[in-house]
């Protein structure tokens, strides 16, 4: 895994916007996984910019978002239909019918989630997928002992998920305690992965994904097996990394090669 190591969330999410825009540049027809959260607010606003300055089109790009709550109504504002509309979708050219969300309403939802995984395929396979972190290691929305070779289905959240999400619901709401979400195989079929994570919450699950055992129970850790992953990380999301002078000398040392075209 190859840890890039912002001065400050801006600073991640600037180089996070950097890497998708080049590989939308060299690949106009780019598929891109999709993220909620907190966390890819700031990336989403850069690609918003950046197609509003003119620099690129998101004509021909085709999404996939990595999950979706079941039975929450896409107008609901907790939805991540309606997140992504927000922070994302309403300020490209990106045509609604390239936009892809796992099914989260009505009957036969794991033939559908087959779908939704044969469809990724056809579009040729997602070119780089977007993640944050939960707090207790889930990437999309597989908790903890989600199997590693896992594919689209539906997931029951863990307590420490509905804690996390409870701050968005009102009193009198209830919040969904199931979602359909990407497995980690699907995930790891990505060719690229770009995570990032965020403020002193997330430093211990930072530690476990980037120097704790692959495991299961750690559903992060899965990415150490993914050949082509970068976690853009602020000083405190990497504060208890034990190994940090050397993932910042491997960085800088990776990036004067790539400059002399070397990489
Ligand atoms: C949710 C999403 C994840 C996201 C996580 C972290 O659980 N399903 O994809 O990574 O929240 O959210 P935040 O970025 O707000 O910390």
């Amino acid at each position: 895994m190859e840890i890039a190591l912002a001065r400050n969330a801006e600073d991640a999410a600037a180089q996070v916007a950097d890497v998708i825009l080049a590989r939308l540049k060299a690949k106009p027809d780019l598929v891109l996984g999709l993220a909620t959260g907190s966390t890819p607010i700031g990336v989403y606003r850069r690609l918003r910019d950046a197609h509003a300055r003119g620099e690129v089109s998101f004509a021909r790009v085709r999404t996939f978002n990595l999950d979706e709550y079941l039975d929450l109504p896409a107008d609901h504002p907790q939805s991540y239909r309606t997140f992504m509309r927000e922070h994302l979708f309403q300020g490209l050219d990106l045509p609604p019918e390239n936009v892809h969300f796992p099914p989260t309403e009505g009957r036969d939802l794991l033939r559908r989630c087959e779908e939704y995984e044969a469809r990724i395929v056809e579009c040729g396979g997602i070119d780089v997928q977007l993640l944050g972190i939960g707090r207790n290691g889930h990437i999309g929305f597989n908790e903890p002992t989600s199997s590693l070779a896992s594919r689209t289905r539906v997931k029951t959240l863990t307590e420490r998920t509905l804690e996390d999400n409870a701050r968005f619901y009102g009193p009198g709401e209830r919040p969904p305690v199931l979602a359909v979400t990407m497995g980690i195989g699907t995930i790891l079929d990505a060719r690229e992965v770009l995570l990032q994570a965020i403020g002193p919450k997330k430093a211990q699950a930072v530690r476990s994904m980037v120097e704790g055992p692959v495991s299961s129970f750690f559903p992060a850790s899965a990415l150490q097996l993914h050949r082509r992953v970068t976690a853009y990380l602020d000083p405190e999301a990497a504060s208890l990394l034990t190994m940090i002078a050397y993932y910042r000398r491997t960085r800088a040392q990776d990036e004067e090669l790539r400059r002399a075209g070397r990489l």
